[in-house]
């Protein structure tokens, strides 16, 4: 499978096999060990109880700790069980003996049962066995003991562990690029502006002591230019959450070659779409020696495929969970993902000429030098391609200020008119990758810069990285929560984050 033989070759799996057989031993097994240990042997399993069902002279009662969808069936004897119903958590210990019943190979016949925390069926939100995944957001702190939220959460750390194995694979140098920012690397305008309490405090009185209108008085958040640098503010100028890591991973790149970074973005676009979060984790790789978009592709390509077969290879049965239901064509959708047919590749130019011919009422005008909507961008992927397609090759007036013009040899900002990025789009998803070569030129950079606006002094680190050493170099983002959606089928990636914040949501 997947790389059984990279996995004993790269560093970073010799290292994962010694993490799984570390000799410390902890003092309580989880339930998918209980279920791996031989008949007659005794167990004490923790978790909560997922269901009861009593009978005159036994009670059958199903736990779960995470650590598998599976369930263990304990059988106990009805008044042990008085107290357990689903939401409780317990610790039952007995000896595992073979079962009579179709669901499962083993059971544990319970002659001890401590009630750590009792759960009220008057009232526990979660007591019914099937809610839907609005509810189940509502109730979010209980979500995870749902078998679902389950399913998702093991398959969110496989993937996570699939792209360490595949960057490490390849030599690449994990990075942890900053929170806090001073820039708006995608350029929108889309961020989030960090102000210490203190400095927003001084504010307002000052506001109040100048101005008397209630209005002025009631408004609670200075604007970007409201706030003068100065000592008030913490750090002597704006500072905002970071909408990417790429200018830092580049700041890497040129050093160590290739790096990636896996962290949390946010993003304050006021959307309320099932693909929009305002705070997303996000992979991004930066390599340093690339020349053309194409080895890009490649690479993206190999990551995607290679990641998802290492899911599908270790997380199997949670991923046939979400077959089973949460969308039916996920299997077919993740056997075209792992086969050997390559993704789609397309320009930006084709795909306003594909969308042009269709007739349809777009809500958004098609139209050469205008973005791709996300209308658009689902009619190429889900009807037109019917799988994964690579869109290169945008208008640069549509795209931010650092990608490299698309033809190399005559290069010069104002007579190209298109970008080396690409941007790839998934059926259900619309777009789930992002990249770029990179300007890597100080003049022609510099010139990009002045037009986009942005403050060249402010930005001067990133030209120096093209005026010392600069290299051919690019990289993508992919947004992780995008990518678990598609792999796992579910409609909407607020529920593929613990906890989600969107426009008008920060709960918890
Ligand atoms: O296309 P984007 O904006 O690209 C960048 O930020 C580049 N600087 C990345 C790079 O080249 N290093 O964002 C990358 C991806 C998108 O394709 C999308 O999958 C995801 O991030 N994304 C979001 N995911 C959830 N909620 C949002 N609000 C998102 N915005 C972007
Ligand atoms: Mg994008």
């Amino acid at each position: 499978m997947l790389g059984r033989r990279c996995l004993d070759q790269s560093a970073f799996c010799r290292q994962f096999r010694k993490i799984s057989t570390s000799k410390y031993k902890f003092p309580n097994d989880t339930i998918v060990d209980i279920l791996k240990k031989p008949v007659n042997s005794t167990a004490s399993a923790n978790g909560w109880v997922r269901s009861v069902r009593l009978q005159k002279n036994l009670a059958f009662v199903e736990i779960n700790d995470g650590s598998t969808g599976r369930g263990l069936q304990a059988v106990l004897k009805p008044e042990m069980a008085k107290d357990l119903h689903t939401g409780a958590s317990v610790c039952l210990t007995g000896q595992l003996v073979l079962s009579p019943g179709k669901e499962q190979s083993k059971e544990l016949k319970v002659s001890d049962c401590r009630v750590y925390g009792l759960a009220n069926p008057e009232v526990y939100p979660l007591h019914k066995a099937r809610v839907s995944f609005d509810y189940l957001r509502e109730h979010g702190h209980f979500r995870s003991r749902s078998k679902t939220f389950g399913a998702i959460w093991r398959i969110r750390n496989t993937a996570i562990l699939g792209l360490q194995h595949f960057f490490q694979s390849h030599r690449f140098v994990q990075a942890h690029t900053p929170i806090l920012t001073s820039n708006d690397c995608e350029g929108a305008g889309e961020v989030f502006r960090v102000v210490s309490n203190e400095s927003l405090k001084a504010y307002i009185k000052e506001r109040q002591a100048h101005d008397s209108s209630p209005f002025e008085k009631s408004l609670p958040m200075p604007s970007r230019e409201q706030v003068a640098p100065g000592p008030s503010e913490f750090f002597n100028h704006a500072v905002y959450l970071t909408v990417s890591g790429q200018l830092h991973a580049e700041m890497l790149a040129s050093a160590m070659s290739r790096v990636y970074t896996l962290g949390p973005t946010f993003r304050a676009e006021p959307s309320l779409s099932s693909r929009h979060l305002a705070e997303f984790w996000m992979l991004e790789a930066e390599m340093a020696f690339i020349t053309q978009i194409g080895e890009l592709l490649d690479f993206i390509e190999a990551c995607i495929r290679e990641t998802t077969a290492f899911v599908l290879e270790h997380s199997e049965e949670d991923i046939a969970f979400c077959s089973k239901w949460v969308d039916k064509e996920l299997p077919s959708r993740l056997a075209g993902l792992t086969s050997s047919q390559p993704f789609a590749r397309i320009t930006y130019g084709e795909a306003v000429e594909i969308l042009s011919k269709v007739n349809r009422a777009w809500e958004y005008p098609v139209q050469w030098g205008l973005a791709l909507q996300s209308e658009h961008e689902r009619y190429l992927a889900e009807e037109h391609i019917k799988g994964p397609v690579f869109v290169t090759d945008y208008p640069k007036c549509v795209k931010p200020f650092y990608m490299r013009v698309s033809a190399i040899g005559e290069r010069s900002a104002d007579t190209q008119e298109t970008v080396a990025c690409v941007d790839l789009l998934v059926p259900k998803i619309g777009e789930l990758v992002g990249g770029s070569l990179r300007e890597d030129n100080p003049d022609i950079l510099e010139q990009s810069m002045r037009h986009a606006g942005l403050d060249v002094e402010e930005y001067g680190w990133y030209l120096d990285l093209r005026r010392f050493g600069s290299v051919p170099h690019g990289g993508f983002g992919l947004g992780f929560e995008r990518y678990l959606a598609y792999i796992t089928g579910m409609a909407n990636i607020r529920d593929l984050i613990l906890v989600p914040r969107w426009l008008g949501h920060c709960r918890y």
